[in-house]
């Protein structure tokens, strides 16, 4: 396994938009990316991990979640390959952060019920419907495999602020 460097806001691959793979083509490289993309995602104790924030053009996503509210919890992983949020339910203002904006953190609105569809790690369709902090985590994944960062949701009142926050931390990414 190894730790993998994590792309930083900035870098043109993570304002592409992914195109869906074919999962047969990337199948036999699933196991060793996804146990670095595991543990990179652990080492900066992240909820989950785009493809483009480890520099690879395909639209998959790893999450990283706790099973329960409990404390140590163990965590679920969920691997979401071509993923499509079919619906959304429910607004709420909540505060995210990013491994590509180590640092920032601010409030953006995401829906609170999702359901999604996705192709999982061992090629098997998934429609999933989630709430709270999973629901989260695939819209933020899903928004980075079309190019999007949460940074883009916050309030435009708030913008002129985020980029001065993101000019000073820029300086301590590699
Ligand atoms: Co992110």
């Amino acid at each position: 396994m190894a730790i993998l460097r994590i792309t930083k806001y900035g870098e043109p691959i993570l304002r592409q938009k992914l195109k869906p793979v074919n999962y047969a083509d990337i199948a036999p490289k699933l196991p060793k990316l996804l146990a670095d993309m595991e543990e990179t995602c652990l080492a900066v104790h992240g909820v989950g991990l785009a493809a483009n924030q480890i520099g690879l053009d395909y639209r998959l996503a790893l999450i990283l979640i706790p099973q329960s509210d409990e404390e140590n919890a163990p965590l679920k992983r969920y691997v979401i390959i071509n993923p499509v949020i079919l619906s959304k339910r429910g607004e709420k203002l909540e505060e995210e952060g990013c491994l590509s904006l180590p640092g920032l953190w601010a409030d953006v609105k995401r829906a609170t019920d999702v359901t999604i569809k996705y192709i999982d790690e061992n090629g098997v369709e998934q429609v999933k419907r989630a709430r709270g902090l999973l629901a989260k985590a695939f819209q933020h994944e899903v928004d980075h495999l079309d190019g999007k960062l949460f940074v883009d949701l916050v309030d435009p009142k708030l913008k002129p602020e985020v980029k001065k926050a993101i000019k000073k931390l820029r300086s301590n990414w590699d």
